[in-house]
């Protein structure tokens, strides 16, 4: 199979996964609306094609919170990761590492914290959910914080887990699930023989080294219902803020009103996201969202933004359309569970291609020299 995208690797995933496993990363909720318009509303995004102007030197790197990134760009956290690909965090934080961006392990990882940190050069950056149980929240910080991460990513739009009508159809929820689970590992024996069976434990790895005893993964979705928390507000984060040393970034701002509350709040940054879509079907793409945040806040926080990225020509217009930098999070999945490290390190090679390209043919030498003036202004969603 000839991969030159990131279409390609999730075409490439859904052949290597389980189906249980590749719905799960490749649905969002409800109806999926919101899912596909941030692909859409990106894709619809014209950039001012400028010729003629010596491109041959271009600088795709950025600071951030003090750290250079050889591209703007780093990874979104994804729960489960360890389950599409052998003890996949290591494997993603690695290939991150090696291209000199960060990576941001979920709470809700298959490794835990101090399986991966040793295995990288940079420090990687943690993110963490508003559990029920704020022992584990202050346990899970003081471990990333002992572990060397820099960048806390409090993630806001999940306080409540997102209705996705896949999963009950996929075997991820719903009757006879891990009957159904186990009949699709079975039909999968190159996934079953790498992840199944070398990548264990199957547990959700931070979780279970704070209870002392394996989490397992048997009821994962029932586990999210149970103790996420929707009594979270504003006030709630003050102590974490307080706790945290380094730069605490918002994930989860779709609202310039949101925006301003997170610089009142004192985040160092916000990320635009709608959780790929993943959380409230109908909520705006990041793409149309982005604009007016940018406008609200832009200079006063850092603004990072996610959902809907498949190539560097999407990171492009992310930061045209208000971002620092922009994340990504199927794009790369979809390559780690096809080829493992080597995958998304193929991924990233190619986004930093397609940025290049992006640079060269809109005639910007520098990430700080895209801005708004790139875009084709009634192609601004
Ligand atoms: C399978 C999967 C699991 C995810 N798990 C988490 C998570 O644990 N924590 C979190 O903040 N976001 C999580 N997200 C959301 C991503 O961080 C990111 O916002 C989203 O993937 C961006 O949309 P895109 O992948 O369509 O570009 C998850 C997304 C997917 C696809």
């Amino acid at each position: 199979m000839i991969i030159s995208s990131s279409t390609d690797y999730r075409a490439a995933a859904q052949k290597r996964l389980p189906p249980f496993l590749f719905h799960y990363i490749d649905g969002g909720a409800y109806a999926e609306h919101t899912l596909r318009r941030n692909v859409e509303d990106l894709a619809g995004v014209a950039l001012r094609q400028r010729v003629l102007k010596d491109m041959s030197r271009l600088d795709t790197g950025i600071e951030l919170f003090g750290e250079k990134l050889a591209l703007p760009v780093a990874l979104s956290p994804v729960g489960l990761t360890g389950m599409y690909a052998r003890r996949g965090e290591v494997q993603a934080a690695r290939a991150a590492d090696r291209k000199g961006i960060p990576f941001t392990m979920s709470s809700v990882s298959v490794c835990p914290i101090e399986e991966v940190a040793p295995r990288i050069q940079r420090p990687m950056w943690f993110q963490l959910y508003v559990l029920k149980d704020r022992g584990f929240m202050r346990n899970a910080l003081e471990r990333a914080q002992a572990a060397g991460c820099t960048a806390l990513v409090f993630t806001v739009d999940m306080p409540v887990p997102g209705a996705r009508y896949r999963d009950a159809h996929s075997g991820m929820s719903g009757p006879h699930a891990a009957l159904r689970r186990y009949v699709q590992a079975a039909t999968h024996p190159r996934w079953a023989w790498d992840v199944g069976l070398r990548g264990k434990p199957h547990d959700l790895g931070n979780i279970s080294a704070y209870l002392g005893k394996p989490t397992g993964l048997a009821d994962y979705m029932g586990y999210l219902g149970a103790n996420f928390d929707p009594s979270i507000s504003w006030k709630d984060l003050e102590w974490i803020r307080d706790f945290w040393k380094g730069p605490m970034l918002i994930k989860g701002i779709l609202d310039a009103d949101d925006a301003r509350d997170a610089v009142r709040f004192g985040a160092d940054g916000i990320i635009v996201s709608n959780h790929g879509g993943r959380q409230l079907d109908g909520a705006l793409s990041s793409a149309r969202a982005l604009p007016a945040i940018a406008d609200a806040v832009k200079g006063q926080i850092k603004i990072l933004a996610d959902s809907g990225v498949r190539s560097g020509l999407d990171v492009v217009r992310m930061i045209a359309l208000g971002a620092d930098a922009a994340m990504i999070g199927r794009a790369y999945i979809y390559a780690l569970a096809a080829q493992g490290e080597s995958g998304v390190s193929h991924l990233l090679d190619l986004l930093e291609k397609e940025i290049r390209v992006a640079m060269t043919l809109t005639s910007v030498s520098s990430i700080a020299q895209i801005t708004g003036d790139l875009l084709v202004r009634e192609t601004r969603p």
